[in-house]
C-alpha cells in the first residue's frame, strides 16, 4: 500500500499539477509541495506555471489569488473552511463605505483581502512590498485595507505619506505586546528579534528585523547570528528549526497558530487532487477587476 505522499506525487505527475504552499503551512506538506514561501512567491509562481492545476496549500485569499492570475488553470483548495480572519473583517459594502468616507485617494489593498475588495482597489501589495507598492504611488494620501497595522508601519516608513487605514488586523500577531517583546530582549540579550509586520506598529519597531514571512526566514539564512526570537505563525519557527539546526529559535508565544491554515492535511490534498474537487470558481467581472490590481503589483514587484 503506498503511503499518501507518493499518492499525492504520482498524482501530481499524472494530472501536470503543482501545489503551492505557505510557509504557515502543516510542515508535513512541504514533503509534496512544489514551491513554499510567503504571499509575493506563492502568487508570481501561481502566474509562472504551466501546471493545469495549482493545489494551494494555504488559505481561501490565496489560492483566490492564484485563480484571478491564472484564469485558465484549474485551482483547488484542499479545505475550503481555511478562511482568513483578517480578510473576513472587510466585505464589498464596507470597502465601498470606506471609499466613500475619503474620496479621490488611491486605494492600496493588501493581498489578505476577498477578490471582490480586490475589484474595488487600485493596486494590491504583500508583507514583502508593501512599502515599494505605497512609495510607487506618489500620493501625498493612500487609503489602505484590511490591515490597520501594516499601513500604520508603512506610514511610519515613508515621509510625507500619510495612510489612512481601514480597522482590520490579524489576530494572531495583533496579540503580541510591547512587554513581549522587551521580555524576550531580557530573556535572549544575543537573540534577533525577527518581527512580521502584521503585529502592532509600536511592537513592530522594536524588532531587529521586521518582514515577510519569507523575509525572516532569508534573514536567519544570511546572519551569522545563532539566537532568533519568532514573531510571527509557527509554522515558520518549524521550518527554520528544521533547516538550521545548527542555530537556536525560540516563538514568542506558544499560540502563534493560524488556525486556518492548519485545517489542510495530506488526506485532503490528496482527495481534492484525486476528485478535482473544491475548485476556486469567480465572477468573471470581479475576476477582471481584482486581475488588474494584482498585476498592476506584479508589474512594480516582480
Ligand atoms: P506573508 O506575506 O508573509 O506571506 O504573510 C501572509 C500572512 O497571511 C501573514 O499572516
Ligand atoms: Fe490571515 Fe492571520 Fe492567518 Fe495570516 S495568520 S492567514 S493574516 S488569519
Amino acid at each position: 500500500m503506498k503511503n499518501l505522499v507518493e499518492r499525492i506525487r504520482e498524482l501530481k505527475k499524472k494530472k501536470n499539477a503543482i501545489i503551492l504552499a505557505h510557509s504557515y503551512q502543516n510542515i508535513e506538506i512541504d514533503e509534496v509541495a512544489d514551491f513554499v514561501g510567503d504571499s509575493l512567491y506563492l502568487s508570481q509562481m501561481a502566474k509562472a506555471t504551466e501546471a493545469d492545476i495549482i493545489v494551494f496549500a494555504g488559505v481561501y485569499f490565496m489560492a483566490q489569488t492564484a485563480k484571478i492570475i491564472s484564469p485558465e488553470k484549474k485551482v483547488l483548495l484542499p479545505n475550503l473552511n481555511a478562511g482568513c480572519l483578517m480578510a473576513d473583517m472587510i466585505n464589498l459594502h464596507q470597502m465601498m463605505d470606506f471609499k466613500k468616507s475619503h474620496p479621490n485617494i488611491p486605494v492600496v489593498c493588501y493581498i489578505n483581502s476577498t477578490a471582490e475588495v480586490k475589484a474595488e482597489c487600485d493596486i494590491c501589495c504583500t508583507s514583502s512590498n508593501a512599502l515599494e507598492i505605497v512609495k510607487s504611488l506618489n500620493s501625498p494620501k493612500v487609503l489602505f485595507v484590511p490591515d490597520a497595522n501594516l499601513g500604520k508601519w508603512v506610514e511610519s516608513k515613508l515621509e510625507g505619506v500619510e495612510v489612512i487605514t481601514y480597522d482590520g488586523n490579524c489576530p494572531v500577531h495583533n496579540n503580541i505586546t510591547i512587554t513581549d517583546i522587551e521580555t524576550a530582549r531580557v530573556k535572549y540579550p544575543d537573540a534577533k528579534i525577527l518581527i512580521h509586520p502584521e503585529c502592532k506598529p509600536e511592537v513592530s519597531s522594536l524588532g531587529d528585523y521586521i518582514g515577510s514571512t519569507s523575509g525572516i526566514i532569508d534573514y536567519v539564512k544570511n546572519s551569522s547570528d545563532k539566537k532568533f526570537v519568532i514573531v510571527t505563525e509557527k509554522g515558520v519557527y518549524d521550518r527554520l528549526r528544521r533547516d538550521y539546526p545548527d542555530k537556536e529559535f525560540v516563538l514568542i508565544r506558544d499560540n502563534m497558530l493560524c488556525e486556518s491554515m492548519k485545517l489542510t492535511t495530506l488526506e485532503e490534498i490528496l482527495h481534492s487532487l484525486e476528485y478535482e474537487v473544491n475548485e476556486i470558481t469567480l465572477d468573471e467581472n470581479v475576476r477582471r477587476l481584482s486581475a488588474g490590481c494584482i498585476e498592476r503589483m506584479l508589474k512594480v514587484s516582480r
